[in-house]
């Protein structure tokens, strides 16, 4: 069950920072389901908004650190944790500069993961779904997916915990196959259909002809894949 934000559907402004929506939701349930932060050190991986960074922290982390590329979530980031009375440790970066500050029992991340169209459709797609750089990942979607996978056990401390959240069309088995493939325990921990966004609604005719979305679906399906290190 998902809880706590609106719809991207909902909103009409321009997004400078990746409003917080389903994925956010259902990795936030994830972490809480999966009883892992209290008294964790946590990572956020592409914290955006800080939406998840802030949630680690409300659970009981004993410390977050957070992670973007975007200027602008940095300080978003910096805003929302202050408003909420919790401690982060945010950094301007890519997520692979965690690897520096790990390792951790508990690293989240809600990645760029969506297939980029290669004719640009940025004209359909409305401002308020957000920066594209909060979701476009190149042709199959894993542009960031692949190498952190591969980086999984470097950011973990042992017996640690990997949540990732990312969407069917960006290639769940891949995940699960690549964290396997490096010792770790690898499952879907939790999913939920959704109907399509503006990305989706505008990348849906694409998807489905390179056949990275089912040719009759109407919702996408998004998962959170949890791996747990030795
Ligand atoms: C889908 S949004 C997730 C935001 C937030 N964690 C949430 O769940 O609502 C992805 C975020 O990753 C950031 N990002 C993109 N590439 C990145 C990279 N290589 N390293 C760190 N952050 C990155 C984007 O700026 C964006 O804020």
């Amino acid at each position: 069950m998902t809880s706590a934000y609106t719809t991207i559907d909902a909103l009409e402004a321009p997004a400078e920072v990746y409003p917080p929506q389903e994925d956010s939701s259902l990795l936030i349930d994830a972490m809480v389901t999966a009883g892992v932060v209290p008294g964790a050190r946590v990572a956020d991986l592409c914290t955006g908004s800080g939406v998840v960074a802030i949630a680690a922290a409300s659970a009981g982390a004993a410390s977050v650190t957070a992670f973007d590329i975007c200027p602008k979530a940095v300080s978003r980031t910096r805003q929302e944790a202050l408003a909420a009375g919790v401690e982060i440790d945010v950094h301007r970066g890519s997520w692979a500069r965690a690897i520096e500050f790990g390792p951790f029992d508990v690293v989240l991340a809600n990645p760029p993961y969506v297939p980029e169209a290669p004719v640009d459709d940025s004209g359909l797609i409305s401002p308020a779904a957000g920066p594209s750089r909060a979701w476009d990942a190149g042709p199959d979607g894993r542009m960031v997916l692949d190498p952190l996978c591969a980086a999984a056990p470097l950011l973990l401390e042992e017996g640690g915990t990997l949540l990732i959240v990312h969407s069917e069309c960006s290639g769940v088995t891949r995940t699960l196959s690549a964290l396997r493939a490096q010792g770790m325990r690898a499952e879907v921990a939790a999913q939920q259909l959704i109907p399509f966004g503006p990305v989706m609604t505008a990348r849906a005719p694409w998807l489905k002809r390179a056949g990275l979305l089912g040719r009759h679906a109407t919702q996408e399906r998004i998962v959170v894949v949890r791996a747990d290190a030795p």
